[in-house]
């Protein structure tokens, strides 16, 4: 799949550019040209001796190149490109990004270039939560550009958190999806999965037992079939698909936050179980357990996302797709779910305890839409999103 193609790398300047070697490697492995750009803060890093060697190409890192400019010059060097990779991409070269500047080769060529971008952030948790970065991300994925990661986990500077470059094996596959031309190339939805929690002090939370099974297999059966995936999820008890961009959030209203950011998109399918209350004033410290004195709590509703976004005058995906846990009547129930939430379909499925649906690995799902119930025999999970991936990609054509 990547036989032939022709990446150019950005190395920015941070630590997770010790993955770049690994990552070239396993790019050349599978028969891809990689060009090596580097800031000179990535040479901090990693020596371009390195880097050289194992791309097997001379690294390009200074604007004004005699050399260079001569046999081919910077702007022709980012347009021969397949696709450009900036990997890590640091909080500093993101910022540049977001705000056009050309400043030295790596931000030149980024913004001399109409070649697709993907990037694969890299930083310590506490810059990619400054609502300054969360700005520029999301500047430059109106700006159409791609992400892969980041994910949570343990960083160099000892944090633990999001911010974690994503493997290269992720960022690989993350490439080969942006090569294969499934039918939903091109295509961006967002996705939402798992529970919420909505907490009552800063140790305890009200929380539900949706494990995010059904939501996961949707994202990944959508970017298997070449979607470019923005999966929003609460805490779920299974692990996110790879190769999807991945945005934790805790409660729903930091869920609606996270979606309303990734928009604009083709469609949205909301497979969370959000929950509906959220504890009114949470305390801001652990509520001490007092004899024969029993908290009583207050509760707010939370604001319903699929109706939010359902109802969009403005910028509302072409397809709106909610779910729909029923006991009882499921066809009525749901057909009157979706005239009240406004999306185009509902996915219903019949939660009834003997049914064993709920944390199981089998869904029975009915679809409804503007045509009318269509009935889907009992299947496994994946299945279930397998096909619904399909309809999806039939129905944005
Ligand atoms: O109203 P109900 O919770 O039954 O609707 C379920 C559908 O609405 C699901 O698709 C769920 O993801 C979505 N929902 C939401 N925000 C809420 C409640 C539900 O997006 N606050």
């Amino acid at each position: 799949m990547l036989a032939n193609k022709r990446i150019l790398l950005i190395i920015g300047g941070g630590i997770a550019a010790f993955k770049t070697p690994d990552l070239i490697r396993r790019l050349r492995e599978r028969g891809a040209h990689v060009t090596p750009v580097m800031t000179r803060a990535a040479e901090q890093f990693v020596t371009p001796l390195t880097i050289a060697a194992v791309a097997g190409e001379r690294v390009h890192d200074q604007l004004f190149d005699l050399t260079t400019e001569a046999e081919m010059g910077h702007i022709q060097l980012s347009r021969s490109a397949d696709l450009i990779v900036v990997a890590p991409a640091t909080a500093d070269l993101m910022a540049r990004m977001a705000t056009g500047r050309a400043d030295d080769l790596a931000s030149t060529l980024l913004l001399a270039t109409d070649t697709p971008v993907l990037i694969a952030p890299a930083m310590n948790v506490r810059m990619w939560t400054h609502p300054a970065t969360q700005r520029n991300i999301e500047t430059l994925r109106g700006d159409g550009i791609a992400l892969v990661g980041p994910n949570d986990g343990d960083m160099a500077c000892g944090e633990y958190g999001p911010g974690r470059m994503s493997e290269p094996l992720e960022i690989v596959a993350a490439i080969e999806r942006h090569f294969t031309a499934g039918p939903l190339a091109g295509k961006r939805i967002v996705v939402t999965s798992g529970p919420t929690h909505e907490p009552i002090d800063p140790v305890r939370y009200i929380a539900n037992r949706s494990s995010g099974a059904q939501g996961t297999a949707i994202a990944r059966a959508l970017a298997a079939l070449g979607a470019q995936v923005v999966f929003v999820t609460g805490p779920a008890s299974v692990a996110p698909p790879e190769g999807v961009e991945v945005v934790k959030v805790e409660t729903a209203r930091e869920m609606k936050d996270a979606v309303e950011a990734a928009l604009p998109a083709d469609a949205a399918i909301f497979a969370a179980a959000v929950a509906d209350w959220r504890v009114r004033s949470a305390s801001a410290s652990k509520i001490k357990k007092d004899k024969g004195q029993l908290p009583v709590m207050e509760f707010d509703e939370n604001p319903d996302i699929l109706a939010t976004v359902s109802q969009m005058k403005e910028g509302r995906p072409r397809l709106v797709v909610g779910f729909a846990a029923e006991t009882d009547d499921v066809v009525a129930h749901a057909t009157a779910k979706r005239a009240r939430k406004g999306c185009d379909w509902i996915v219903a499925n019949d939660v009834r305890p003997e049914t064993g649906i709920m944390g199981g690995r089998e869904n029975a799902v009915v679809l409804i839409t503007g045509a009318g119930a269509e009935d889907w025999p009992r299947m496994g999970k994946d299945a279930v999103a397998e096909r619904l991936a399909r309809k999806v990609a039939e129905a944005l054509g």
